[in-house]
């Protein structure tokens, strides 16, 4: 018969549309697992999730970031020009689960600028958004550098920190106390962009003035975060425990014995041109 052999064809190609949408699913569910700023596992928009272990402050080195967000706007710090970038700015203050993992997106109001108006002088100062482009949310919309901050993190941080203000204000003052900037320039580590110098020095100086030692990263040879570790008291701690020292390496594995870390001045100048365009 004549129309038995199209009906197998037509049933094999519904098969292979289906096969194709299935595969295709796979692959965007593993995309939505990951997670640019880190992360191991986070959980699901405003789940409870289980209390974190302790704090990590991470900053950000402006001259590392800014060599790669050449395009202007109002929002992005890098094309301020040199006001405060020759030093670490605040990425975030994250609750870190002792396994490596995080909690994210607890339960929590969603951000609203209101609440941190009388600081935004000083976060624009010292947590600058460092690229024009908006974060994600926990609601499947995109906000501001600091609203996804809030969001994805902040909400993570109670019983310790329970409201939007004192996540901000905590984060500041914290940085504030432990000026990794300072303790680098005292050490002779100052921005430059002909100087490579020994990371073991760089943790070594913070080692020497925290008491804890810090998780470094790097990008193309050059220092792009520093993280500081903290207990839910704000003492220092080192940033991997022991049993974890494994996964330390392979963290300051991205940086080479000898590092950088690049002058801002060059990236805003770029910034200043691009601007004036
Ligand atoms: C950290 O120290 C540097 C260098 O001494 C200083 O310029 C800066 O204002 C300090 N930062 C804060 C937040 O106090």
């Amino acid at each position: 018969m004549a129309f038995l052999p199209i009906q197998i064809v037509v049933l094999m190609q519904l098969l292979m549309i289906l096969v194709a949408s299935l595969c295709l699913m796979k692959i965007n569910g593993v995309d939505l697992g990951e997670e640019l700023t880190g992360g191991v596992h986070g959980g699901g928009s405003g789940q409870e999730q289980r209390e974190f272990d302790y704090f990590k402050l991470a900053l950000q080195w402006p001259g590392t970031i800014c060599q790669g967000n050449h395009r202007c706007c109002a929002s992005n710090g890098c094309c301020q020009g040199s006001n405060s970038l020759s030093e670490f700015t605040i990425h975030g203050l994250w609750p870190d689960y002792n396994d490596g993992s995080w909690p994210a997106c607890c339960n929590g109001p969603r951000y609203d600028s209101k609440e941190i108006s009388t600081l935004t002088d000083v976060l624009k100062k010292y947590w600058p958004s460092l690229s024009c482009s908006k974060s994600s949310t926990c609601h499947g919309g995109k906000g501001t550098f600091w609203a996804h901050e809030w969001e994805k993190h902040g909400t993570c941080c109670s019983p310790v920190i329970r409201d939007e203000y004192s996540y901000f204000l905590t984060a500041i003052n914290v940085y504030s106390k432990y000026n990794v900037t300072q303790v680098l320039n005292e050490a002779g580590y100052l921005p430059s962009n002909s100087e490579k110098y020994p990371l073991g020095g760089i943790i070594a100086a913070i080692q020497n003035a925290f008491h804890a030692t810090p998780e470094l990263q790097c990008k193309g040879g050059a220092v792009e975060e520093l993280r500081l570790c903290f207990f839910k008291d704000f003492k220092p701690r080192d940033c991997i425990s022991e049993p974890h020292i494994k996964s330390y390496l392979v963290a300051s594995s991205s940086c080479p014995k000898y590092v950088s870390l690049p002058d801002v001045q060059a990236s805003s100048r770029y910034a200043d041109t691009r601007v004036a365009f």
